[in-house]
């Protein structure tokens, strides 16, 4: 009988259900209407968070650097000689103290001023300035794994802050309608004409303009440019990029309505079967002068191998998947890797058939480096899962595993992550530790960039050799 004790235990509470009671507590049924109700709840809430997190005037705020954590996170000098250096010149930014001789902060402006002196006046020998190639284009990182909850935002926002802080100039690419990445940046997206969608329309216009010039030239009649892809050859990758909180960090946002772009660029793909989708990205930022603009750009992808996914990855030098240490985590990224697999083959496949007939260049998708990392990783828990993944994995698998840490999800909507965090505001192990696996995090993703940058830069240098030698 439910509600009876079994053996002096008392019943799970499962067992433990009347019906009356559960018909009195579940309320009328929900109609369509009922879900306008529940938006409209969430957006008033929202918006209540959103505020207690702001500053009044509406914009997020970068807090200040002191100086132990400038010497010994992001300019690898002693403070002696840090304090010394700011005494001989004072136009140099002195920064501000909080107490009457107490440590001084700086902004990270003041920082990135600051690390220009070191790099131009001190010694050559020490890394003040990262290293990028002259004359390379920037490079571009997608962050994806067709399961959601993996760690994609917080790696792509983590990995981002941490190449802004050594100096880097990033650009964050969000192609995610839920618009997170947007949010950790303050954002303001009104709609999809302010997110990538009208560079890929821009693309597409572009194939038609060049499709109909051979058109006309063989007589035939024009393929109609509608209001959306007029407007859209209009704009230019620039227009879309705003400023963060972050000196150098820029982003073009996302929201809701960029997933339209999921239905309308499968109507476009079928109206203009020339057209390549997938290039649309990186030829608009290239031919935009965004790829030298910047040192990097990040891409924050959608948790769905769709058109937009496609396109970021495309688009990516280096790829990298976060996944969790457990078998299902495990188990669903190797069918996303299939599932890329197919996609990108199928792609080659149909366009090479056609190339092959006419004679043309063949498309092969290539990346740089592909890298899966383990995150929210749980050493005492999940040490024999991740070693075995490494064993089947190989160098694919970052070797460097990505902590769970608190942190990181306490962090509200105004600090967004370990690197927004205050350290005084934390237990210090706590703040160490956080800040440890993300600074491994990022040295692993920079070394890679630092590997391919000079693969490149050797290559430019002999193929300039071999031409000076002709
Ligand atoms: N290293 C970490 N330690 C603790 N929590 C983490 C860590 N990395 C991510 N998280 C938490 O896990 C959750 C999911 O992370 P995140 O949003 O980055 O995943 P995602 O793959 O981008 O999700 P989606 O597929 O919805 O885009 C978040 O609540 C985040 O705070
Ligand atoms: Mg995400």
């Amino acid at each position: 009988m439910p509600g009876k004790p079994m053996h002096g235990q008392p019943l799970p509470p499962y067992f433990r259900i009347d019906p009356d009671t559960a018909l009195a507590e579940l309320g009328t049924p929900t109609d369509t209407q009922g879900f306008a109700v529940i938006a409209e709840a969430c957006a008033r809430g929202r918006s209540d968070l959103a505020s207690r997190g702001l500053r009044e005037d509406g914009a997020r705020r970068l807090r200040p650097f002191s100086t132990w954590e400038i010497t010994r996170y992001l300019i690898p000098v002693a403070p002696a000689h840090f304090r010394r250096v700011l005494r001989a010149n004072p136009d140099l930014p002195q920064g501000r103290s909080e107490t009457e001789g107490g440590a001084k902060w700086f902004t990270l402006d003041e920082v990135l001023r600051l690390r220009a002196h070191f790099g131009a006046e001190g010694s050559k020998s020490k890394p003040y300035l990262p290293y990028r190639p002259e004359g390379l284009p920037a490079k571009m990182v997608a962050v994806a794994n067709f399961k959601g909850g993996v760690g994609k935002t917080s790696t792509v926002a983590h990995l981002a802050m941490s190449a802004a802080l050594d100096g880097y100039k990033v650009l964050v690419l969000d192609l995610d309608s839920q618009g997170s990445m947007t949010s950790i940046f303050g954002g303001r997206v009104a709609d999809e004409w302010q997110s990538v969608y009208p560079l890929i329309a821009r693309h597409y216009a572009e194939h038609l303009e060049a499709e109909n010039t051979h058109r006309a030239s063989r007589g035939e009649t024009a393929l109609p440019l509608d209001d959306t892809l007029t407007e859209a050859l209009g704009i230019s990758a620039g227009d879309l990029v705003q400023s963060t909180h972050w000196p150098n960090i820029d982003l073009i946002g996302a929201q809701l309505n960029l997933y339209w772009a999921e239905f309308q660029i499968p109507v476009w793909r079928m109206a203009a079967r020339g057209w390549k989708l997938w290039d649309a990205l990186t030829e608009v930022l290239e031919r935009d002068g965004l790829l030298d603009a910047y040192d990097l750009v990040f891409i924050d992808t959608p948790p769905a191998l769709g058109y937009l996914t496609i396109n970021g990855l495309a688009a990516a030098d280096i790829l990298l998947v976060p996944m969790g240490a457990s078998f299902l985590e495990f188990d669903s990224t190797g069918r996303f890797f299939d599932m890329l697999h197919t996609t990108f083959a199928s792609i080659e496949e149909g366009e090479n058939t056609a190339a092959r007939a006419l004679g043309r260049d063949e498309t092969a998708f290539q990346w740089d480096a592909v890298r899966t990392i383990v995150t929210r990783y749980d050493g005492a828990q999940q040490g024999e899962l991740a070693a075995l993944m490494q064993a089947y994995l190989g160098p694919v698998m970052s070797p460097h595993r990505q902590d769970f840490t608190a942190l990181i999800g306490q962090a509200g909507e105004q600090v967004q992550g370990i690197y927004e965090a205050d350290y005084r505001d934390f237990n210090r192990e706590t703040y160490a530790r956080g800040r440890e696996t993300f600074d491994e995090t990022y040295a692993a993703f920079k070394k890679l960039l630092m590997g391919i940058w000079r693969r490149e830069e050797l290559e430019a240098r002999d193929s300039r050799d071999a031409q000076a030698a002709q």
